[in-house]
């Protein structure tokens, strides 16, 4: 393990490193327990300022075996080596000379994933972020290029398939039952983009025919008999290569793209230039075994990937602080694709849901870290949600901005100019200026400053003057290690509605710059003034989601009534709902805390009936708003003292309530969309699915509910279905018969399909309730569980503590012990899926006092552990900071 663990970096302490390494030579002697890498690497100093520098590159559990400058065997005196770490002390006076470093690992016992590892009996490797020191001794940064040649060679039997990033050169026999094979990859790139794959593999081929006419063998390459369901990511995989060249005018540059799924990853999937590594998760789908969400995942993360070709690979990040350069971005290209090929509205809201689910609370506890953070003592924990998600939305911003046109002016520039440069954030805003003429250093901050802004809205509207006088005004919380804050420039989507539910125009906007529908903030408060309305029209805020903040719009009742129903834009509308059931259920929670029982609006009710079965409102958009918000979401509404358990009560009885109050006119609708035809993928047979599968759950809260679902569950023909009337039974009618029963199908029909088996851990952990801990422990012992696999572990434990609000916020606290279990003993093993689990202790101070008490000692407890891995030790001091 690492030596200095308490290292920190810094974004001020960049240098430009002293050398380059134009050439990267490899060959690989692949053997389970002892490969030899054989690196012949060629080095310049780049820097003539420090000509008497020694060349320190960087290690991590190597061993060296030898070492030559200029093909001379170097002696002991001329270099130090230690497992993390290379020295070499005098380098050739010239600055240009080649090192030959050959150095033994050991894949089968890596069980972090990163670096070269086995998987399903094959090898494999993840070098993002720092996993290429584990190969070999290197300058492991971003910003040192190099072109790659690899040599790998393996026993015939034990690895047919020997695959790396770039294009194939030669192939051929080595006797003795041995074999290799040469790949080079001309476009020079950064280590963390390196890849290896060798085992024994089956594969479906495609042929991709560029926008030029380059002809590109497309593989994608799986466990043998895994092969007719790898049809989708394929599909996928073509399609996302068209829409890039259609809608960023960007081209794919080898002659071969070949993505390889494994079932031993830590995250979803990996960029490796022409050599894809997935999750096999994110590959492999037949109606049989995964669910329209899979689907969907699928061809989100193959567009993803894909896109990282231009955004990521042709132009790379100078430093780990850059990583949203090439993910924000990414995510924003991803989004945009997935909103291409299903509906736009639907793809918006849930990923509006998304963000808010998962980057608001962290924005809002103590890991909150700016979108460019300044500083990391483990960069692996910073492939965040903020990252990530939020890094998307200021992407998305700067095109509300700019308008479609310069944006992708500004893209193209991005490209043209930075191609082959391993850029900054500072890069890609300073293009988007260039062609706008604007001056976004305001807007800036939105990378530079942590925490969600949060903007208070009144309006007033005044009949005599015709106008509407709108106050507006901004805040940004405090976040850990920024207590001030600067203002932002916040774009906010905005639209007045009018009587007939159709946008008025006003006259003039005065008191804020006001273009395209875009109020622009910038200062604390602003006061506009619409004129020429003489009527008052229902104020639209933020659509689309224009800006992450979180909104206090103070609106009357009947407005959001109204807009709910009659907003043209359909996102407002899910957002007016939206925000009408969250504060009912912030009163339902309220009202069961107190012990009252529980009292819901009318017009509620009856709004949620009309959406369910208003037939001209797209099927899918009617599935994700009658899917009320999770209770996760009511309580990061709630804010603080949370008792997740009233949460519970409360959203269980609005679900009752809205099933109660129209359960005779949604048995209709939940009929007439009973499965027919064969099974297809599309957003819009998945949303007639999605809508089925949410009415179940309210119809499984009347009488005959458990007939009901039951049946659903019994004559499912696809996983979708199957998997939805598996979780209403045990979630509503946890412990029955029926449900215990349709648990025991589902095993006996997926024992030995590993991704479905996930399903079935998931909906166990999802099990509402005190004694689902006990539960979850039990099935770590199941023998389809492994607390070695990734998917498994989260499947089964992430999923119960960061989606089960009342089994894992055990008053007693032993849902926080399970966790503080869980990560103590995969510390070690694989610190970065540790790490990930342990952030689900992030929110602890918002529930009330017993719990937090709880949860702090599991905290402590596991930072007690002597030898905590940097990574664990990390998450857990700034959780607790
Ligand atoms: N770059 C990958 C992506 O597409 C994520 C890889 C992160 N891996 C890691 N070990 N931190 O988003
Ligand atoms: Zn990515």
């Amino acid at each position: 393990m690492r030596q200095e663990k308490n290292r920190v970096f810094r974004l001020e302490d960049y240098r430009p490193s002293p050398f380059r390494i134009p050439e990267s030579h490899l060959t690989f002697e692949l053997e389970p327990d002892a490969t030899v890498v054989r690196a012949k690497l060629l080095f310049e100093r780049a820097d003539d300022t420090r000509a008497d520098a020694p060349l320190v590159l960087d290690g991590d559990e190597l061993e060296l075996i030898e070492a030559r400058l200029d093909g001379a065997l170097l002696g002991a005196d001329a270099f130090t080596a230690a497992p993390d770490r290379f020295e070499l002390k005098a380098p050739p006076a010239s600055g240009r000379f080649t090192l030959e470093l050959v150095t033994r690992i050991v894949p089968s016992r890596n069980t972090t994933l990163m670096g070269l590892y086995r998987s399903g009996g094959n090898y494999c490797t993840q070098c993002e972020a720092e996993g290429f020191r584990r190969i070999t001794y290197y300058l492991d940064r971003p910003d040192v290029l190099s072109v790659y040649t690899v040599r790998i060679e393996a026993k015939k039997s034990e690895a047919p398939l020997l695959l790396s990033n770039g294009n194939p050169v030669e192939n051929g026999d080595l006797g003795g039952g041995r074999h290799y094979a040469v790949w080079h990859d001309p476009f020079p790139k950064p280590s963390y983009l390196f890849a290896l794959v060798a085992g024994d593999l089956g594969v479906v081929r495609d042929r991709f025919t560029t926008m030029s006419g380059r002809p590109v063998e497309l593989g994608i390459y799986v466990e043998h008999g895994k092969e007719n369901r790898a049809g989708y990511a394929m599909d996928a995989l073509r399609r996302s290569m068209r829409w890039d060249e259609e809608v960023f005018g960007r081209e794919y540059d080898l002659d071969v793209f070949n993505i390889v799924a494994v079932s031993d990853f830590n995250m979803g999937a990996m960029e490796n230039k022409g050599l894809n590594i997935f999750n096999d998760k994110y590959v492999l789908a037949d109606e049989e075994t995964a669910t329209d969400t899979d689907f969907a995942n699928i061809e989100a993360i193959i567009a993803h990937e894909y896109f990282h070709n231009w955004t990521g690979n042709r132009i790379t990040c100078r430093d780990w602080f850059q990583l949203c350069l090439k993910e924000g971005l990414t995510v924003y290209r991803d989004h945009e694709f997935s909103a291409d090929q299903r509906s736009r509205a639907v793809e918006r809201i849930a990923d509006v849901r998304t963000l808010r689910a998962h980057q608001f609370p962290e924005d809002q506890g103590p890991l909150a870290h700016p979108v460019r953070p300044r500083r990391y003592r483990e960069i692996n924990n910073f492939y965040t949600a903020t990252v990530y998600e939020k890094g998307s939305e200021v992407v998305r911003m700067i095109r509300t901005i700019l308008g479609p046109d310069d944006f992708r002016l500004g893209m193209d520039l991005y490209f043209a100019r930075h191609d082959g440069d391993a850029a900054t954030i500072e890069d890609f805003i300073t293009v988007f200026e260039e062609v706008s003429g604007r001056d976004l250093s305001q807007f800036a901050l939105w990378y530079h400053q942590a925490g969600t802004p949060s903007i208070a809205v009144t309006s007033n509207h005044d009949p005599k003057r015709g106008e509407l006088v709108v106050e507006i005004e901004q805040s940004v919380p405090p976040t850990p290690g920024e207590t001030r804050k600067r203002l932002m420039h916040i774009p906010l989507a905005f639209g007045l509605v009018g009587t007939d539910g159709r946008d008025v125009t006003y006259r003039s906007a005065e008191g804020a710059t006001v273009e395209n529908g875009v109020i622009h903030l910038r200062k604390r408060r602003h006061v506009i003034r619409f004129s020429g309305l003489n009527e008052r029209p229902a104020l639209s805020l933020n659509r689309g989601f224009s800006a992450p903040v979180t909104l206090t719009l103070e609106q009357k009742r009947e407005d959001q009534l109204f807009l709910a129903r009659n907003d043209s834009d359909p996102f407002s509308r899910w957002q007016a709902f939206t925000k009408l059931v969250s504060d009912a259920l912030i009163d339902g929670s309220r009202r069961s805390r107190g012990q009252k029982p529980l009292e819901w609006p009318a017009d509620l009710l009856q709004l949620a009936g009309d959406i369910a079965t208003d037939g001209k409102l797209e099927a899918a958009f009617r599935a994700l708003t009658l899917s009320l918000p999770s209770e996760a979401d009511i309580a990061r509404e709630i804010g603080s003292n949370i008792d997740p358990d009233t949460v519970h009560a409360a959203r269980n009885g609005l679900v009752f309530a809205i099933a109660q109050a129209n359960g005779e006119r949604l048995a209709p609708v939940y009929d007439s969309l009973a499965d027919m035809g064969p099974f297809s993928p599309d957003a819009a047979s998945a949303g007639r699915r999605a809508l089925r599968n949410t009415l179940l759950d309210y119809l499984a809260t009347l009488p005959g509910g458990k007939e009901r679902a039951a049946a659903h569950f019994t004559s499912a023909s696809n996983m979708t279905d199957r998997a939805a009337g598996l979780s209403v039974l045990a979630h509503r009618h946890s412990g029955t018969e029926q449900a215990e029963q349709a648990l025991e199908a589902f095993e006996a029909r997926f024992g030995d399909n590993p991704l479905a088996m996930d399903k079935w851990f998931t909906i166990q952990a999802m099990v509402p309730g005190a004694s689902t801990v006990d539960r979850v422990r039990a099935l770590t012992a199941h023998p389809a569980y492994s607390g070695n696999n990734p998917n498994r572990v989260r499947a089964l434990v992430g999923s119960f503590a960061s989606g089960n609000q009342t089994g894992f916020h055990r008053p007693d606290g032993a849902g926080y012990r399970l966790l503080a279990d869980v990560v103590i003993d995969l510390q070690q093993k694989n610190p970065q899926l540790a790490a990930r689990l342990a952030t689900a202790l992030r929110s602890w101070r918002s529930v009330e006092p017993q719990r937090q008490a709880k949860a702090r000692e599991a905290l402590l407890h596991i930072a007690a552990v002597e030898n905590l891995s940097t990574d664990v030790r990390d998450i857990v001091e700034r959780t607790l900071a």
